[in-house]
């Protein structure tokens, strides 16, 4: 392995350029533990930093790639042995240090996870930082007591990545899920029933209301929009029901008042996929691979496209026309 191929996003003047270009390990953020990559995925971060359309890395040239797939080539840490097969998501892949849109990553031994018995290499990209964040949301909701009975979930921007999974996830555990989407098309309308939706609510109908509390709807939500959405389903979710906050798809801002908080005893929730305790990672990949793993999850991916593939797909994601997941196929089963 003298050179690889690598997608490197390198910063010219106030832009940034994606570039597939050679490498050599050399060129790698420092980490213990080298992987060949089989597979990588795309997130809407990912997009972000291959269109240039907003600064995720912190410094340039960077390779690009939260989330990788792969077997270990070589290993200082004690942990993992050549040939072991692996995954890696978030823990500031392609925002801090080389990401996994190479042939090989080098990365921190903590940031690796064992791959789990019952997922494939090409299945844990099929979840990547999308399905272990939704997954982060059920479990964060489920600790605070989220309940079928409470009514339905809603879940917004439900075609993309973690709005997919998170229709399954919370299905299997036996809520009522309402997808609010911005896609009113039939094939969208056929993606959402797919993966379970009870209700498809078209997000342009929607009455968001102006009062601080609106007619509470939602026994809670899982939302991947922020801006007037979020500010819409804290007016909207009933008494004691919680808000994954996941994303800003719509934007970052938050316009609210403490009613909803002090008078319904609604509880937001604040979903970080990056920075996650160890254990934690560690027990929400087992729950994906095992009882949480989506029967649709070969449905979800949409996708499977190589590296030269990967800068085009982004400015799908970014203009929010792709349904489901992106796989990126690097090496491949190995
Ligand atoms: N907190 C974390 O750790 C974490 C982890 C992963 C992702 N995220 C964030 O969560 C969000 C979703 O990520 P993803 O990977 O699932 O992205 P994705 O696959 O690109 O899906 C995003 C979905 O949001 C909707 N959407 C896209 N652009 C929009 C816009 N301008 N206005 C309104 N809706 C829009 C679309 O759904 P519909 O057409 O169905 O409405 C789209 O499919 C992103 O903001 C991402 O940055 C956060």
């Amino acid at each position: 392995m003298s050179t690889f191929k690598a997608l490197r996003v390198h910063q010219v003047e106030k832009t940034f350029q994606a570039r597939l270009e050679p490498i050599q390990l050399s060129d790698l953020s420092a980490g213990e533990v080298v992987i060949r990559v089989a597979y990588s995925c795309l997130n809407y971060k990912d997009a972000l930093a291959v269109t240039g359309k907003s600064r995720i890395m912190r410094s340039m040239p960077r390779v690009a790639g939260i989330d990788l797939s792969g077997v270990v080539e070589s290993s200082a840490d004690p942990h993992y042995r050549p040939g072991d097969k692996v995954l890696v998501t978030g823990c500031n892949l392609g925002e801090l240090l080389d990401g996994g849109l190479a042939e090989f990553a080098r990365v921190p031994a903590e940031a690796v996870v064992p791959l789990p018995a019952g997922l494939s290499l090409f299945e844990a990209m099929a979840l990547g930082t999308a399905g272990f964040t939704a997954g982060m949301a059920l479990r964060r909701m489920l600790e605070n007591h989220q309940a079928p009975e409470h009514g339905p979930i809603a879940i917004t921007g439900p075609t993309g990545g973690v709005g997919s999974v998170a229709i399954t996830l919370f299905k299997r555990q036996g809520f009522t899920v309402s997808a609010i989407t911005g896609k009113t098309t039939p094939a969208a309308d056929e993606y959402l029933r797919m993966l379970g939706a009870d209700e498809i609510v078209d997000r342009n109908s929607l009455d968001l209301g102006s009062k601080p509390m609106e007619t509470a709807r939602w026994g809670g939500a899982v939302d991947n929009l922020g801006g007037e959405t979020l500010t819409y389903l804290t007016r909207t979710v009933k008494p004691w029901g919680n808000i994954g906050s996941v994303g800003l798809a719509q934007g970052h801002q938050l316009n609210t008042t403490v009613m909803p908080f002090i008078l319904r005893g609604v509880s937001l929730l604040g979903i970080h996929s990056v920075e996650v305790p160890r254990p934690w990672r560690l027990q929400i990949w087992e729950r994906l691979a095992s009882d949480w793993k989506p029967q649709q999850l070969a449905k979800i991916v949409t996708r499977t496209v190589p590296l030269e593939e990967v800068p085009a797909m982004c400015a799908e994601l970014i203009a929010g026309k792709a349904l489901g997941r992106t796989v990126v196929r690097i090496g491949g089963e190995l």
